[in-house]
């Protein structure tokens, strides 16, 4: 009987899933595996809902961003008899081994399933949020930053010709490296992320430093996630998902409103969202998901689980799945003095 490898894809999409399953299919057909696709992350294993995968249904998928298996944010963890119900799904797809594709979410449920009863699990970093600990980037990043960049390049002109400030929202809901990354890349006056809470204060003064010397326009590159120090502006209550994260978003809208108040210039805001996960991969990331795609194969065959494939330097490398999910990768410090040089 031939073996059988099953593969979902779990948590926000990004651009970049579908060269891995694209990869994981091919790599494995080669090999003499049968793959099943695993629809809608952990939900499609605790409903047994299933696609075959062949070389048929993965044709033309590479430049296509989402993912052809669907997604969930569900947590069998958080479901009743969720774990059991996988577990029982496992057993009748006759899974020999599974790739879980996902970020930290994901991946967390994956690292307590090799020691709930499931231990032949491979896990693949992916987050546009590039939030990941282990690996130097997970793919949808490059993406996402390329987006965010050319949206920052077009509010600039907007906002010299109107004299006017505008506040760019980008995602990152723990980690500011969208913020960072795009802000340097598309030139931001002041970029607020989550790992340092400011005064809402210290970004108006650098916005008038600004106008001072003649600049009467600014562009603000906001995270979702950024923090204010306490007392200094107060966030509207967001909701919880299934593993207990905050829905945001609306951050940008509320720190216009506060930097008009305060300094009296015309400011404006623009959402990028889920502009930033949709479409196709960048060809870093199509490389990326590629090559993750084939070394989680690779670890398969060898019996090496309870792993996650990573980047390290240009090297793909395995890392285990629990230091992975240990931590969260947030921004490094010195990248962040470097876009602070060209603040206000
Ligand atoms: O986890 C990736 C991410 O894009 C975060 O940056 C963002 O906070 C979140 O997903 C949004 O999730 P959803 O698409 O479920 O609203």
């Amino acid at each position: 009987m031939g073996k059988k490898l099953g593969i979902l894809t779990g948590g926000g999409d990004c651009p970049g899933l579908n060269p891995v399953i694209r990869a994981v299919v091919r790599k494995g057909i080669n090999e003499g595996y049968e793959i099943i696709g695993i629809k809608n992350g952990w939900k499609g294993l605790i409903e047994c809902d299933t696609r075959k995968l062949d070389l048929t249904a993965i044709s033309g998928i590479l430049p296509k961003g989402g993912t052809i298996l669907g997604t969930s944010r569900t947590n069998p963890y958080k479901k009743e008899q969720g774990v059991e119900k996988v577990k029982a799904a496992y057993k009748k797809l006759e899974l020999d081994a599974l790739i879980a594709v996902g970020g930290d979410d994901t991946l967390g449920v994956a690292a307590k399933l090799c020691k709930d009863g499931i231990p032949n699990i491979v896990g693949v970093p992916k987050t546009i949020d590039n939030d990941l600990s282990c690996t130097d980037y997970s793919f949808g990043f490059d993406t996402a930053i390329n987006i965010a960049t050319e949206c920052i390049d077009r509010l600039h002109t907007t906002a010299e010709s109107h004299h006017r400030i505008i506040v760019v929202e980008v995602m990152g809901r723990h980690a500011g490296w969208i913020a960072t990354e795009a802000g340097i890349a598309g030139g931001a006056d002041i970029i607020l992320i989550p790992e340092l809470a400011v005064d809402v204060e210290e970004v108006c003064h650098l916005l008038k430093k600004r106008h001072s010397r003649g600049k009467t326009f600014g562009i603000v590159v906001v995270s979702e996630g950024a923090q204010f120090k306490e007392g200094t502006m107060v966030l509207q209550e967001q909701k919880l998902d299934e593993f207990g994260h905050v829905r945001l978003g609306g951050i940008g809208e509320q720190l216009a409103a506060e930097i008009e108040k305060r300094t009296g210039y015309e400011t404006r805001i623009s959402v990028l969202g889920h502009l930033q996960r949709g479409g196709t991969p960048s060809a870093f990331d199509r490389v990326l998901g590629t090559r993750f795609g084939v070394k989680a194969v690779e670890l398969v065959i060898k019996g090496n689980f309870a792993k996650m494939v990573a980047l390290e330097g240009n090297k793909i490398v395995e890392v285990p799945l629990e230091k992975a999910i240990a931590t969260l990768k947030t921004v490094d410090m010195d990248l962040y003095e470097v876009a602070k040089v060209f603040f206000g």
